[in-house]
């Protein structure tokens, strides 16, 4: 089958950048990506994305109006496509059964009822959105009872691609994986989306699997990842005890090769839309499936990245003599890395939430993520209303005057130009005793100390 036509169903992280690419890549395909919110498609057609990520806007400029389009007529979309992804947002129930750990599947749903509804021809269904295992037999009983003679094949299609990289990601991936029906249909399903990434993937580094397999690869990746940084955060903590420094830990064990060297950098806590509901929702799988060991085990890794999020602002709140009331706290990022303006599950939110219980005046600055965004995660806690959230939390444009007068700094996210700034200049300008607490240790800490700072970070005991 040669594949002539795309619709993306969701212009969102995923949606957006993966298509992009796809359209470069095969300039013969067209490429539809459409989604209901109409301000999000209006901006995927300016030079102002919707989302911040390096070198995005060139790879869309080269694709958009030759063979990459934004759309918000879904219908059209799917009705021209050959193939149609379903890459929408999958986040956490917040009601009903599974509520706060099952994955809330009502837009997947909406899709493959809208996708049954219109298809007037054969297609192909893609799920790129991250998935429980054995949703594509919900999505396969949806389409296949149309009535129309229609037929459709589905395939799953995780993405891996992480937020900040997603173009190198996306330029020269680990591994696309594909999984399928193993029946004739769906090896040939497997072969159309397969030619579509050998346009400029390496075919050694597309793996073709079962349906089941596929779906439950992109869970547990996620979770062995995430799983990583929860064991060099919980090793963090008995450093700070002992007097071990946690990068030395890591670099000692990332030389095993066994081990590997990514993913072992401490942190504050892990956030990002993905890691903490899909290792829910594994939880959840495992508790339906009978297997209450495996979810505890799980589990943990969430629980420890709570506690690595409450341990860091309870050390700021002790080290400034047992209060912050009154006292202004300079938090620098607030985006959940650096790189992306994306604040889902961000570290800063839960951070400065506990500061803010103990009458904290936080005043912000990220180079990246607007002021609305981070009144909206706050007020999304619900642990305040909102007039007291903008009363207690203040959004600054620039870095050193976000610093001026501060009781502390707190680094929250690794931006670069973190490094940069004139410390000296900060240091002068704050209250005394100035404290910094690094909560990704990423500045020159003795550096700080010669200046005149005191220290807190990560996994070290200064
Ligand atoms: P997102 O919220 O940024 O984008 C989802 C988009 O889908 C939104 O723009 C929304 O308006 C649209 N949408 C929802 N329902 C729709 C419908 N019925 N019809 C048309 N459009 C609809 O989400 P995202 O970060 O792109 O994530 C999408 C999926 O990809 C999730 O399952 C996520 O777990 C997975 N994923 C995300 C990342 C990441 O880095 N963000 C990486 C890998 C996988
Ligand atoms: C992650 C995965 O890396 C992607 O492969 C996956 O596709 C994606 O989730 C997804 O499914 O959404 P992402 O969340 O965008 O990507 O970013 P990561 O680089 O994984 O970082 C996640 C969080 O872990 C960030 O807060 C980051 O600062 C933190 N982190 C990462 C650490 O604290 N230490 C590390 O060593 C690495």
């Amino acid at each position: 089958m040669t594949v002539k036509n795309i619709c993306c169903i969701g212009a969102g992280y995923v949606g957006g950048p993966t298509m992009a690419v796809i359209a470069l890549k095969n300039p013969t395909i067209a490429v539809n990506v459409v989604d209901i919110n109409p301000e999000r498609i209006a901006a995927w057609q300016t030079d102002e994305l919707p989302i911040y990520e390096p070198g995005l806007l060139d790879v869309v400029k080269e694709a958009r109006g030759r063979n990459l389009f934004f759309s918000t007529n879904i219908e059209k979309g799917i009705r021209e496509a050959d193939i149609i992804f379903i890459s929408v947002n999958t986040p956490t129930k917040t009601y009903g059964i599974g509520k706060g750990r099952a994955a809330d599947l009502r837009f997947v749903e909406l899709c493959a009822r809208q996708i049954a509804e219109v298809s007037t021809s054969n297609k192909i269904v893609v799920e790129k959105s991250t998935l429980p295992v054995r949703t594509a037999q919900a999505i396969n009983t949806i389409l296949s009872e149309t009535g129309s003679g229609v037929k459709f094949q589905v395939l799953s299609n995780p993405e891996f691609l992480a937020e900040g990289t997603a173009i190198k990601d996306l330029f020269a991936p680990d591994r696309v994986l594909i999984g399928g029906d193993q029946t004739p249909e769906g090896l040939e399903a497997i072969e159309a989306l397969t030619s579509v990434y050998a346009s400029w993937v390496p075919r050694e580094r597309i793996i073709q699997t079962k349906l089941w397999s596929s779906e439950l690869s992109k869970l547990t990746a996620n979770a062995f990842l995430a799983q990583r940084i929860s064991s060099i955060n919980s090793i963090s903590a008995l450093c700070e005890a002992t007097g071990a420094d946690v990068d030395e830990v890591a670099y000692a064990i990332g030389t095993d090769t066994r081990i590997g060297s990514k993913f072992l950098k401490s942190s504050v806590g892990f956030g990002g839309s993905c890691f903490q509901k899909d290792i829910l929702n594994l939880v959840y799988l495992c508790e339906f499936f009978g297997l209450p060991e495996v979810a505890a085990y799980w589990q943990q890794v969430i629980a420890l990245n709570d506690y690595q999020k409450r341990r860091f602002a309870m050390n700021i709140i002790q080290t400034l003599f047992n209060t912050v009331s009154g006292k202004k706290i300079a938090m620098l990022g607030w985006a959940f890395k650096k790189d992306t303006n994306d604040t889902r599950e961000s570290a800063a939110i839960y951070v400065s939430d506990y500061l803010l219980n103990d009458m904290a005046k936080v005043h912000v600055y990220d180079p990246q993520v607007p002021a609305k965004a981070m009144y909206a995660d706050l007020d999304c806690l619900g642990t305040r209303n909102p007039e007291h959230n903008r009363e207690l939390l203040t959004v600054v444009a620039d870095p050193y005057e976000v610093c001026k007068d501060a009781h502390a700094i707190t680094i929250i996210t690794e931006w670069d130009e973190f490094k940069t700034y004139d410390w000296q200049r900060i240091y002068d300008n704050m209250m005394k005793p100035a404290f910094i607490f690094d909560g990704r240790n990423i500045l020159d800490h003795k550096k700080l100390m010669d200046i005149g700072f005191k220290v807190k970070a990560i996994g070290k005991s200064y």
